[in-house]
């Protein structure tokens, strides 16, 4: 079963693999994604603001929780925050997340 990842502002569309976080199914289908860390779940630089979900997200772990508390919009009664690099979807979902572009326009190009 494919999971549907939607992107937004964006509108990006991105399938995910049973398993996979948001940021690996982003890596694997052609997209970069902001992240310092490199999923270690330890630079919030990959949080999303969870828009809809068909099934409820996994909880967020201890650690997950502990990194997201460093983010300014971060509330204890709130839990459409969460980190790309530990979600794992198990049902289509729709986030919002700037900074999100296929891999050939993120990076400098050249023109000779
Ligand atoms: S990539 Fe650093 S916390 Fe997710």
């Amino acid at each position: 079963m494919t999971i549907r990842l939607t992107v937004q502002p964006a509108g990006i569309e991105i399938d995910v693999e049973p398993g996979e976080s948001l940021l690996e199914a982003a890596e694997r289908a052609g997209y970069s994604w902001p992240s310092v860390c490199g999923r270690q779940g330890v630079c919030s630089t990959c949080s999303v603001l969870v828009l809809s979900a068909n099934e409820a997200l996994p909880a967020a772990s201890s650690s997950e929780r502990e990194t997201l508390q460093m983010l300014p919009a971060f509330r204890d009664d709130d839990d459409s925050l969460r980190l790309g690099c530990q979600i794992r979807p198990s049902a289509d979902l729709a986030v919002r997340k700037l900074g999100v572009r296929p891999i050939e326009v993120a990076g400098c190009e050249s023109d000779g």
